[in-house]
């Protein structure tokens, strides 16, 4: 039976290309399979916002569907998608990208993610990252033939990443620095001044830096550094950005690349070739999110913030330190007190509380011992999720 087994697996190995073998199975969504098959769960596992999209946002595309607007669009783009995007990065961190040529809309920031690592990497270029990090990230490096090269950050530091500590990673190899702050899953918030620090070492390096901002809106009392708005790194930065968490609109996948128009052209070859254009429907939506949509961003951070006192200062009663996090809608608690794998804890916790959080080990190995708790939920489930968490910990705890 088991020599069938290896010759079955083996057979496998053969038909799927090498560099999907290297892929882990995400942890976040094995944890969501069994998460389907409980009743009565409350959810802090699913990163996205329980807001429903704000309706005139839908209306708009509403109104594009009725009229027949169902046709590709440019590749690019919709022309005044891209206008609006460059207005939009203008007005909020005073740098100008030109609509045609240095702007790529695409499905998601997920998609942007892709386009950008096969648009830069040769098989075996590296491309530092920190650790934890977006499940995404070193999964596009290898899928792009890269070699993700992780870069350990701690509850001690913020987890913000040390430019320091990128430094030390950089060999003959090193193509590109990915960095993504607002941060999953730690919520943290990189300082102005220590984005600079990574802004100087990939200029002296001449590296390129991908910056994930997909978060950027989301921050609680501290200001969102845009990486390319700092002096001098413009033309070495590709941002990506989107509007699933700002405008609640994660299923009409939409979102951007801006970068300097050699690297936005090499993107766009690949776009054009595997997805056409972005949703014709989902561009309307997001011209309509970035002309009127701001009052409705406002009033979710708000909330969400609201959200993110109550569940950090309840971890932390219930004995699961939690560092403050300020960005994102992540509280990311560590759970050394019960001694378990965070593995462990949130299968048990499902299991015995029908609470579901993410293992901190789907992040990356500096994610061990902690879980990630989404706060984009009801406070009525965050307090009933609470209650529960903290007669588990009583139960587990050393
Ligand atoms: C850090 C980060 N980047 C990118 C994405 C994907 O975003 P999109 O919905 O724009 O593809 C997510 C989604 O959870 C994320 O957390």
């Amino acid at each position: 039976m088991s020599a069938r087994k290896s010759e079955h697996s083996r057979k496998k190995e053969k038909i799927v290309s090498d560099r999907v073998n290297r892929l882990s199975p995400s942890g976040i969504r094995k944890f969501f399979d069994l998460l389907a098959s409980i009743e009565g769960v409350i959810s802090l596992g699913v990163g996205e916002p329980d807001f429903a999209t704000p309706w005139h946002i839908s209306e708009a595309a509403v109104r594009s569907l009725e009229r027949g607007y169902t046709m590709y669009t440019s590749n690019s783009g919709m022309p005044e998608l891209r206008e609006e995007t460059a207005r939009y990065l203008k007005d909020k961190y005073n740098i100008k990208y030109e609509p045609s040529g240095e702007i790529l809309i695409t499905v998601g920031v997920s998609e942007a993610m892709d386009l950008a690592m096969r648009a830069i990497l040769n098989p075996g270029d590296e491309v530092i990252m920190p650790d934890p990090h977006y499940v995404a990230y070193d999964s596009c490096v290898i899928l792009a033939g890269g070699e993700p090269v992780l870069v350990p950050t701690s509850q001690e530091n913020n987890f913000e990443v040390e430019a320091k500590d990128i430094e030390a990673r950089i060999t003959d190899k090193t193509r590109a620095i990915l960095i993504g702050y607002p941060a999953n899953p730690t919520g943290a918030v990189m300082s102005r001044k220590k984005l600079l620090a990574i802004a100087d070492v990939a200029k002296r390096h001449n590296l390129l830096v991908v910056s994930d901002e997909i978060y950027a809106r989301l921050v609680y009392g501290v200001e969102h550094t845009c990486f390319a708005s700092l002096p001098g790194v413009r033309e070495n930065t590709i941002l990506l950005g989107g509007f699933s968490k700002a405008y609640a609109m994660t299923g009409w996948r939409i979102g951007y690349a801006v970068a300097p128009k050699e690297i936005i052209t090499a993107m766009t070859k690949i776009h054009q070739y595997t997805i056409m254009s972005a949703p014709t429907m989902a561009q309307v939506a997001a011209i309509e999110a970035l002309k009127t949509g701001e009052s409705s961003v406002m009033e979710m951070v708000e909330d969400y913030d609201r959200r993110r006192k109550i569940i950090v200062k309840g971890l932390g009663d219930i004995g699961l330190s939690c560092f403050e996090p300020k960005g994102a809608f992540y509280a990311f608690p560590s759970i050394a007190v019960t001694g378990m794998t965070s593995e462990d804890f949130s299968e048990k916790l499902l299991m015995e509380e029908k609470v579901a959080v993410v293992p901190g080990s789907a992040f990356g190995d500096c994610g061990e011992g902690y879980v990630r708790c989404c706060y984009a939920t009801s406070l009525a489930d965050i307090e009933e999720a609470l209650t529960r968490m903290k007669r588990f910990v009583k139960k587990y705890s050393k």
